[in-house]
């Protein structure tokens, strides 16, 4: 692919940024519309390839799915297949969240496994250990996940769940599958994201009966049927963060709407530390800079802990802070590659272990660099806007995956980025 980003340096950025549904969102509510049969519309969904990705996953299991701007409709039949297709899972590593409704639906599903990524490694054994206490047998099978309720015609039982880690996806899974589960489940531990309380709320409407969203204690009273709704997905806060970031570096004034500030509650307090101002608006929060940013130690965790998805940024930002900052990655050990093209980028860091210490250059240093994944993508753009000269980025599809008109957004705020189709120059 020629296709590339050419970042130029920028001045403050300023404006105002409409952000949409959140990607780590939308993927899951589709998964849930799998549990009614009847057509669930979905919308303020962003406009990315991920979306289609995950009609195509529905499509394999039986459903029909139409896709029309930032509407998604489901038209979900009696009869599902249980099987995921290969060829459309692995396409999107997120397919994995439609384990949990197949079994609640069908008590069997086999969901070919998407593999790890360019972040780490991405088991599932938290997924397999949730519904093996639900009652159903789970193993990796050719290259697939299968789980499948124990014994002909056997129902899952709800139970009690303790979770090693509150992971998002093992999370939404036991959810998902334990809302047709016989009794109460309680799933302890679990993810607190805003995209959970999402998922909680969409299958509130569904008519689950589901307690304790946005808590580490999860409790689904099973048995409920449960119906089609139509639901509009929360903001994206990861993308409204991105841009957070992006007014500080520059030291601009820029207005994020469609995102609920408290979903950044951790992230604008550290922008604050970091010399920002914020406050929130209608609809959104606008943040700006104040000259060179000062640096500050980041740990990124679970929520309400600073994002794993925001480390990239964080990295960026301390690359051109006055001092030096400490960044320590809990979540996804491969995130740490990102650190290599900064470096690439003039950025003076080094990693060991989980740690990288970063000490902050008046300015970057242009040079092609490479995008491992959605988030590192968009660290290197805002890197960009600091370095002498022209940076090119390179594998820009993973920031498309992200970040809905990414490049168009960014000059509507005085970015200097254009989208390039040409073999590389040097
Ligand atoms: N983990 C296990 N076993 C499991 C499940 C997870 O060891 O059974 C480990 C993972 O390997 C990882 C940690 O637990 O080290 C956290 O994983 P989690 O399950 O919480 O993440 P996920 O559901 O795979 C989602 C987002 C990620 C985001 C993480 C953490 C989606 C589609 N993906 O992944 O988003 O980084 O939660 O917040 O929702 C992105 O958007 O760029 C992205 C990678």
């Amino acid at each position: 692919m020629n296709e590339h980003f050419v970042v130029r340096p920028a001045d403050a950025l300023a404006g105002t940024v409409d952000v949409v549904g959140a990607k780590n969102s939308v993927l899951k509510l589709m998964a849930a519309a799998l549990l009614a049969v009847g057509r669930t519309t979905i919308t303020n969904c962003p406009q990315i390839l991920d979306v289609p990705l995950m009609a195509d996953v529905l499509r394999s299991l039986g459903c029909e799915v139409a896709v029309d701007g930032d509407v998604v409709e489901i038209d979900v039949p009696a009869e599902l297949n249980s099987e995921a297709d290969y060829r459309s899972v692995s396409r999107l590593r997120a397919s994995v969240c439609v384990l949990g409704p197949l079994v609640a639906r069908c008590r069997r599903a086999v969901v070919p496994l998407p593999g790890g990524d360019a972040i780490g490694s991405r088991p599932l054994d938290m997924h397999q250990a949730g519904l093996r206490l639900l009652g159903a047998r789970s193993e990796i099978s050719h290259g697939c996940v299968v789980a499948e309720a124990d014994g002909p015609g056997a129902a899952l039982r709800g139970a009690q769940i303790w979770l090693d880690f509150p992971s998002v996806g093992a999370t939404e899974n036991i959810l998902m599958a334990s809302v047709f589960a016989e009794g109460t489940t309680v799933i302890d531990n679990a993810a607190r994201e805003p995209e959970i309380v999402d998922l909680v709320r969409m299958l509130q409407e569904m008519g689950a009966k589901i307690s304790g969203g946005g808590t580490s204690t999860l409790t689904v009273h099973g048995g409920a049927d449960l119906v089609p709704t139509t639901h509009r997905v929360i903001g994206d806060r990861i993308v409204g963060a991105t841009w957070a970031f992006a007014s500080v570096m520059t030291g601009g004034d820029v207005t994020v709407r469609g995102v609920d500030p408290h979903h950044l509650d951790l992230v604008l307090d550290k922008l604050t530390q970091a010399g920002a101002t914020y406050e929130a608006v209608s609809e959104g929060f606008r943040v700006r800079g104040n000259g060179r940013p000062r640096s500050v130690d980041w740990v990124t965790l679970p929520y309400p802990g600073f994002p794993t998805d925001l480390q990239p940024m964080a990295i960026a930002l301390s690359a051109v802070s006055e001092g030096t900052s400490m960044i320590t990655e809990n979540v996804f050990e491969g995130r740490f590659r990102f650190v290599e093209e900064m470096v690439r980028l003039g950025a003076d860091a080094r990693t060991d272990g989980h740690h990288a210490v970063v000490r902050g250059v008046p300015r970057l240093s242009s040079a092609p660099v490479w995008a491992s994944d959605i988030r590192a993508g968009a660290g290197l753009v805002l890197a960009g806007l600091l370095a002498d000269g022209e940076t090119e980025v390179w594998d820009v599809a993973h920031i498309d995956r992200g970040y809905p008109r990414f490049v168009e957004n960014l000059r509507a705020l005085g970015g200097n980025v254009e989208r390039v189709n040409a073999p590389p120059a040097r």
